[in-house]
Order: structure tokens, then C-alpha cells, then sequence
């Protein structure tokens, strides 16, 4: 089946499976750095914005892009680099598997709340796991970038 998906503001044209996941879909066209983990929509590694909220890609059909504006880590170059910046200064950068994932959330909620607190935080941030830390960096880093004009 021939869709066309906006993805970070371009048209793409795409080919895909009847019941092709989304994740799948953007990786083949070269977006890599929407990963994948436990494809049970757990862990929220492939979560990418659709229409500005966070969506896991494991787990919403290709399809249910059409029509909306899907944004992956390469369309929001300049608050990327904003939190990189923050986790790296909070010691919060560890093997970056699910980092794609987990600053996507943080840009969206930074858009959706203002001056969250930590309980806010960590519950925005409840569908985003991560293996390799025990998650207090990321947490202080996550309260400083809020306040990052
Ligand atoms: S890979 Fe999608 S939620 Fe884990
Ligand atoms: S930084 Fe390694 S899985 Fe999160």
C-alpha cells in the first residue's frame, strides 16, 4: 500500500504492509533513531510525536500517520541539543539507547506543562523506562530544562 506521511514538516512517500507498525515504516526510510525495545508498548524507547503528543510507534499502525504531523529527534534539533546539554551537565548521559524516546517526551511535556513539579515529572514520564540508570540524574536534568528558555 502507497501512503504519504509528514514526517518532521517533509512529505515522505512510503510503501507499507497492511498492518505495518509506524516504527517499522520510518526506520526503513532511514529515521533510525526511532528504536525499538520491547515492542509491547512498555518501555516507550519508539516513541515519537504525532501531532505533538508523545505515541508509541511500536504500536500505532503506519496508517494512523496519514494526515498528521509526525516529528522524530532529527525535527527538534534545537531543544535536543538544549537537554543533551542539561542531562550531559547533570552526569544523566549514559549508553543513549533510550534517549530518542524518552527526550521527545520531554520536549512534548515541556510544551504541555508549565513549572511541573517532580511527582508531575515522573508521572509524565511513566511510560519512558530506562535500563541503565536509576533515574535521579535524568530527573534533576528533566526539572533543570524546564526552566531552559
Ligand atoms: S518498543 Fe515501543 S513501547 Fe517498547
Ligand atoms: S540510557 Fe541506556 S537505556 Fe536509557
Amino acid at each position: 500500500m502507497e501512503i504519504k506521511l509528514k514526517i518532521n514538516g517533509i512529505i515522505k512517500d512510503l510503501t507499507i504492509k497492511d498492518g505495518e507498525y509506524l516504527q517499522k515504516a520510518l526506520q526503513k526510510i532511514g529515521y533510525l533513531n526511532v528504536r525499538k525495545a520491547c515492542e509491547t508498548g512498555s518501555c516507550g524507547v519508539c516513541t515519537v510525536l504525532l501531532d505533538g503528543t508523545p505515541t508509541l510507534s511500536c504500536s500505532t499502525l503506519a496508517i494512523r500517520g496519514v494526515g498528521k504531523e509526525i516529528r522524530t529527534l532529527e525535527g527538534e534539533k534545537v531543544e535536543v541539543e538544549k537537554f543533551a546539554k542539561v542531562l550531559t551537565s547533570e552526569g544523566a548521559d549514559q549508553c543513549g539507547y533510550c534517549s530518542p524516546g524518552f527526550t521527545l517526551t520531554v520536549i512534548a511535556m515541556k510544551r504541555e506543562l508549565s513549572s511541573p513539579t517532580i511527582e508531575d515529572i515522573k508521572h509524565y514520564l511513566t511510560g519512558n523506562l530506562c535500563r541503565c540508570t536509576g533515574y535521579m540524574g535524568q530527573l534533576r536534568a528533566v526539572k533543570k530544562y524546564m526552566e531552559v528558555k
